[in-house]
């Protein structure tokens, strides 16, 4: 990184909110592929501050460059491009928004921000002609924002299914191959830096949701935010939910799935959601192991392209921001400016209730004649068709007499039904008095049969 001007040329002027995992990755990079991306841009990068919360550490930098306040640093008229890794909304957003209002082009890795602001940082940007670039924002290193915003802009994509989280990928995939514990896998996963401070966006899937508002928002060109996605985690998957899946020859992803499709009242509508489903092992994301992400797109003249690669981690994820600062910073010297946001096509979200998937579901039941009838009728009733079903002795509960009803479990497959069709069977079945308990339900995703 240099001021030097000996070349004649500006530096472009660089300031890195947050210097955690993913801001000290970019800032060693920045300082060690100075001169390749001085010759990539035309220009050097100036480093002009880098603003942390604890003053007090030792960065291994200039302490000059090191503040607390990062509203000043944006604010200097040396700053022509905003990196923002700090992470959270409420500090960040007006800080980007000043950025944006101010001229300056914004690069920023924060899905949770995005996924709720994108259309007032956009608008913040048109009102400059500045670049918002955020890459990084989904899916760590891997390139998905810019194919689906530039190379597919002129295709129609149908549907984007992502594994998006690395740490529930981690988790999942320790969880099948080595039954690990989900405690334990999920410290691990925070150790490696793929966890959020705080996993139980992670593992409740509200970081996936944001990333699924971000893919359906862009691919779609329609306004998705966080709260439109339909979200489930992974923190009720059991070993025996494995156990199932290995039978089918599936495994359990965390899937994030954005799709056209048709709504009630019969316009073209958008869904996103984000859940569990079990995965037939024959499919491309069921070999998506560790805190590896992978998107598959569909699109209408493109046909199946699928993206994969490191989701999570700081240098993975500062391959995408410098990137985009890259891109930024060529913009800045050649005086253009990256596509903007488009959401013309103003798509309505469809509820989840109009979403059609097939379903296992697994119970605990009375173990004497009739019970399977009785469980198959209530399916029949709320128009659920069984495509398989499996029945296992159950183990007898811990404490229970000797003259304990025999209990059996129960796993029923369906063909497509709808959610509510299937919420209203669940609720039933738990009304039945030989129905024990109704243990999980897991979505099927990826078999081509109906
Ligand atoms: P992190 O390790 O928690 O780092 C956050 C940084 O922001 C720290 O340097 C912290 O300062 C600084 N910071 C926090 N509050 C601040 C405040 N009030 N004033 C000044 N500085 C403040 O976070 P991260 O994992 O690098 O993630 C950064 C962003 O990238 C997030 O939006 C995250 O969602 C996104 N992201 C992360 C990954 C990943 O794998 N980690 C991947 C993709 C996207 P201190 O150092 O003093 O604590
Ligand atoms: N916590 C996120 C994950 C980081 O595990 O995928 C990448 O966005």
């Amino acid at each position: 990184m240099s001021d030097a001007t000996a070349s004649g040329v500006r530096p472009v002027g660089v300031a890195v909110l947050g210097m955690g995992t993913v801001g000290a990755e970019v800032i060693r990079y920045m300082t060690e592929n100075a001169e390749a991306l001085a010759a990539r841009i035309g220009a050097p990068l100036a480093l002009r501050g880098v603003a942390v919360r604890d003053l007090t550490r030792d960065r291994g930098m200039d302490p000059e460059l090191v503040t607390a306040d990062p509203a000043a640093l944006v604010a200097r008229d040396d700053v022509d491009v905003v990196v923002e890794l700090m992470g959270g909304i409420d500090l960040p957003r007006p800080l980007l928004l000043d950025a944006l209002r101010s001229g300056k082009a914004v690069v920023t890795a924060n899905k949770a921000l995005l996924a709720e602001y994108t259309d007032e940082l956009a608008d913040a940007a048109d009102s400059t002609q500045s670049d918002l670039y955020f890459e990084a924002a989904v899916a760590g290193a891997i390139p998905v924002i810019g194919p689906l915003r530039r190379s597919m802009a002129g295709d129609q994509v149908e549907r984007v299914v992502g594994i998006v989280n690395g740490t529930t990928n981690y988790i999942l995939s320790e969880m099948g191959s080595t039954g690990a514990d989900y405690s334990e896998t999920l410290a691990e996963a925070s150790r490696l830096g793929y966890a959020e401070a705080d996993p139980t966006a992670d593992v409740e899937g509200y970081d996936a949701a944001a990333k699924a508002a971000i893919l359906a928002s862009i691919a779609f060109h329609s306004r998705v935010s966080a709260g439109d996605v339909y979200r489930e985690g992974i923190s009720r998957i059991a070993p025996a939910d494995f156990e199932s899946a290995r039978d089918m020859d599936c495994t359990i992803k965390l899937l994030a799935i954005c799709e056209k499709l048709q709504c009630a009242d019969g316009t073209e509508g958008v869904s996103a959601r984000v859940y569990p489903a079990l995965l037939p092992n024959s499919h491309p994301l069921a070999a998506v192991g560790g805190a590896y992400n992978a998107v598959v797109v569909e699109a209408e003249a493109a046909g199946r392209l699928m993206f994969y690669g490191q989701g999570a981690g700081g240098s993975p994820t500062a391959s995408a921001v410098l990137g985009d600062l890259v891109a930024a910073a060529r913009n800045k010297v050649g005086a253009g400016r990256a596509p903007g946001e488009s959401t013309y096509a103003a798509l309505q979200v469809a509820s989840m209730d109009e979403v059609a998937t097939r379903y296992h579901v697994r119970m605990r039941v009375a173990d004497k004649p009739g019970v399977l009838a009785l469980v198959a009728a209530e399916f029949s009733n709320h128009g659920v068709s069984i495509a398989q079903v499996r029945q296992t002795e159950a183990e007898t509960p811990e404490g229970a007499g000797e003259d304990a009803e025999p209990t059996a479990e129960l796993t029923v497959l369906t063909h497509l039904a709808s959610e509510r069709a299937l919420a209203d069977t669940v609720s039933a079945l738990t009304d039945q008095d030989a129905v024990t308990d109704v243990t999980s339900v897991i979505r099927l995703e990826g078999m081509d049969t109906e």
